[in-house]
């Protein structure tokens, strides 16, 4: 297989051991085998050897290179939009108790029921490219605006099909415990029966990669999330977890207890939910956009998790209620400002742990062996990343060795 060569440029690795910051080296090289990266380093430090075998030189012209971004939760597939929500909400509802008279989640179940797979797939083919737009290569999409199987099938459907059509890697998430729809006001655990069949069924149809749940007082109890998630790790499936974003409902100690990829959103999160979810190796999933929509004041404890070293991705949550957001580069600047992490845990956010975060081992960095997704930019270090608003400072994204 013919090797290509990547030079004249800075890499940003984000590699886990890095001495530098951002696993910065200047004047690197990479060689590209096939979709694999084969070699990662300062340009000086190639073997002749190798570089005499690659048949293809790209000059980067300068450029920072970073790993593919991902953006590890999303519920990109859905019907309609909430912008009369978004007013009623500036005018003083709030997102509860909108939940509470039938609109938020429910309305958005309405649209995607009435949506045919082939206007779902237009109007997220729109979503989706915006994200590649700005150089991401792997993102996560959940169900959950289903809540029947033939809706929650369709969904994931869709989900599958864009990423046979795109050049992006889509995982797909199970939410069919993200609300309790209209057929089972006030059944809350026979609804959750009926998610434990979508659930088997879907996953035999081979359309869910990992199972998620709202584990909220306006959603699901910790009870029944427990259910979905004995269920789902008995067909073999990883976990993630919608934990404390409204309140502390201890949903990460019990996301921990069954070894959850991840927990996301977090604001109310408390020292022994992070101690838990250290302990358990799930990352924190933060979701500024969310965060600032929903005008929110309570931060999630950032300072609690870096002292229990728990690893900290950053999203879009792209969603029509809470986060109708479609720029993973303007997350990585509200999880500086908002969030007060730092442009390298920003970055990291949304590569190394979010790779981690959707259990993928093979990508979020730039090193041998690893996927070939990489982004190049017309930057000169990667805080410039995190620190412009609304500017899009791409080049060319690689996925899987081909530039995109
Ligand atoms: O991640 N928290 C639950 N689900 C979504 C919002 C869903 C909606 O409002 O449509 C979230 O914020
Ligand atoms: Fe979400």
């Amino acid at each position: 297989m013919s090797l290509q060569l990547w030079h004249h440029c800075t890499l940003a690795t984000l590699q886990a051991d890095a001495t530098e910051p951002y696993g910065l080296v200047c004047d690197g090289a990479m060689v590209v085998q096939g979709a694999t990266l084969k070699w990662v380093g300062p340009l000086a430090e190639l073997p002749e050897a190798l570089r005499a075998q690659c048949s293809v030189q790209h000059d980067a012209l300068g450029a920072l290179i970073t790993p593919g971004l991902i953006d590890c939760h999303t519920h990109l597939v859905y019907g309609g939009d909430r912008a009369a929500e978004f007013e009623q909400r500036l005018q003083g509802v709030g997102y509860e108790e909108i939940a509470r008279r039938g609109g938020g989640i429910a309305s958005t179940v309405r649209a995607t029921r009435e949506a045919s797979a082939e206007q779902l797939t237009a109007s997220s083919a729109q979503r989706l490219r915006h994200l590649m737009g700005e150089g991401v290569t792997t993102v996560e999409i959940k169900s959950g605006y289903g809540l029947a199987l033939a809706h929650e099938r369709k969904c994931l459907q869709v989900a599958r099909a864009l990423g046979a059509d795109h050049a992006v890697d889509v995982r797909t998430t199970f939410l069919g415990a993200h609300a309790l729809p209209p057929e089972f006001a006030g059944q809350g655990d026979a609804y959750i029966e009926e998610v434990l069949r979508m659930l088997a069924q879907l996953a035999g149809e081979g359309l869910v990669d990992a199972v998620d749940a709202f584990c909220e007082r306006i959603a699901f109890s910790t009870a029944q999330t427990e259910r979905v998630f004995q269920a789902a790790q008995a067909l073999g499936l990883a976990l993630k977890l919608h934990a404390e974003q409204l309140s502390d409902s201890g949903g990460a100690q019990l996301a921990a207890r069954y070894g959850a990829l991840s927990c996301d959103h977090l604001e109310w999160l408390s020292d022994a939910g992070a101690a838990a979810m250290a302990d358990a190796g799930s990352v924190a999933v933060l979701l500024p956009g969310a965060f600032y929509f929903l005008r929110e004041t309570k931060l999630p404890p950032m300072d609690l998790l870096r002292q229990h070293g728990v690893p900290m991705a950053i999203s879009t949550d792209c969603n029509p209620g809470s986060s109708p957001c479609t720029s993973l580069l303007l997350m990585l600047n509200m999880a500086c400002t908002l969030f007060r992490l730092t442009p390298e845990e920003a970055l990291a956010g949304v590569t190394r742990h979010a790779a981690r975060a959707l259990g993928l081992r093979d990508r979020g960095m730039l090193a041998p062996g690893l996927r070939a997704d990489f982004v190049l930019w017309d930057l000169q270090h990667p805080a410039q990343l995190a620190y412009a608003l609304g500017a899009n400072p791409l080049i060319h994204t690689v996925f899987k060795g081909e530039v995109r």
